[in-house]
């Protein structure tokens, strides 16, 4: 695998971090930059409705670290004329590079037209990427699902429309609307895709291992790989596979490290949002963390029953030094479950501005 570039903004190793509603926020971003390996960082998708109008969350979500660059704004709505104008204000903050969401599958987004409700009106988002491409000078990219449903597939009209209103870089996540996250996502498709255009194609859905990545890259010849779910459970594994890309031993994170990362990460979330949805977002990563961890299932029980920031730090403290002296932790047992079957549909309500954060913490430990 070798860098790529985005008109001319290198993607360096070219792994993404694949945007993650309810996830992939200011904090999380920073804490899987840190760990290393990431080449593009995207915010969560932000509403062009709420954008426009103001919405401060909206505004929130569009906040970045520098050491992120280079960093993408993704927005979704199916208004022409408010996903122009959301456009515009995701480059006056500096965005690196505007994305548009052609593939969430909640309910919410698709009946105003956004999302994967866009792979149903190919008119309009011919539109909607002609009259952006326009409007700002930054990069224009897409990340799609690969059709409405599966009987009306539509992956290669759509990518090669794309090419022609100018997009950048094609991301296919190749599970189709209908099929929400259920079954495995067909690299397949990515693979099609890259060969029938001629700008960088990534692809994206259920990486969650080195060789799960070199082994879609060698399939399917694609420019990028996008790893969401597969961060929260190791966020280290942009590092790991840069290190293999590179010729070296992967990175292997000890015991500290992943306690250090995890209260780093909590200390994120407090200095960035209050204590509840905060220890919410701690409860929905440690959960996801700590899968293949001796006893992960115990601590998760442990810390979904902590209420307060004294009782999840001392919880955390607790089942590390455990595990660091050797001792069973609960019932000794490591769970090998599969990825977090959620998608952005728990957030669909929140980003059209209708709910509060802790409605946003109840969504995100629930995913
Ligand atoms: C909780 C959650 C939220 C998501 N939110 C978004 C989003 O805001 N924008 C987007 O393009 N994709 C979103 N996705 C899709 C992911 O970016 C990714 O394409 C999909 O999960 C498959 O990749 P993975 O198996 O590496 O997670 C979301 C997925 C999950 C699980």
């Amino acid at each position: 695998m070798k860098s790529f570039a985005i008109r001319n903004i290198e993607i360096n190793p070219p792994l993404v971090l694949s945007p993650m509603a309810g996830v992939t926020d200011y904090s999380f971003r920073r804490l899987a930059k840190s760990c290393g390996g990431i080449g593009l960082t995207v915010s969560e998708f932000i509403s062009v409705e709420g954008l426009t109008r103001n919405n401060p969350k909206a505004k929130r979500q569009m906040r970045f670290w520098e050491m992120e660059r280079p960093f993408a704004v993704q927005i979704f709505g199916g208004q022409i004329e408010r996903m122009v104008l959301a456009a515009q204000i995701a480059e006056d903050v500096g965005a690196d590079i505007l994305d548009i969401n052609c593939g969430c599958p909640a309910p919410k987004v698709v009946k105003n037209g956004g999302g994967s409700g866009l792979l149903k009106d190919l008119p309009r988002l011919e539109t909607i990427l002609k009259e952006i491409k326009k409007a700002i000078t930054i990069p224009l990219t897409l990340k799609f699902r690969a059709g409405y449903t599966d009987a009306t597939l539509n992956f290669l009209e759509v990518a090669k429309l794309a090419e022609d209103c100018g997009v950048e870089h094609l991301q296919l996540h190749g599970r189709t609307k209908e099929q929400g996250y259920k079954g495995l996502a067909d690299w397949d498709f990515v693979r099609q895709v890259k060969e029938a255009v001629s700008i960088p194609v990534s692809g994206s859905g259920d990486v969650v291992s080195v060789e799960g990545a070199l082994n879609k890259w060698r399939e399917t010849g694609c420019d990028g790989i996008l790893i969401g779910r597969g961060a929260m459970q190791n966020p280290w594994i942009f590092r790991q596979i840069e290190d293999v890309i590179a010729g070296r031993a992967p990175f292997q994170p000890t015991l500290e490290d992943k306690q250090r990362v995890l209260l780093e990460y909590f200390e994120m979330l407090r200095e960035d949002m209050p204590e509840l949805p905060a220890i919410g977002r701690m409860k929905q990563l440690a959960g996801q963390f700590t899968k293949g961890l001796i006893g992960g299932a115990q601590f998760r029980q442990t810390l979904y029953h902590s209420h307060s920031v004294a009782e999840i730090s001392d919880n955390i403290g607790d089942y590390f030094e455990t595990l660091s002296v050797g001792q069973t932790y609960g019932d000794g047992s490591i769970e090998t479950d599969a990825l977090v079957p959620d998608s952005c549909a728990a957030f669909s309500s929140e980003q059209s501005g209708c709910s509060t954060e802790a409605n946003s913490r109840d969504a995100a430990v629930g995913a």
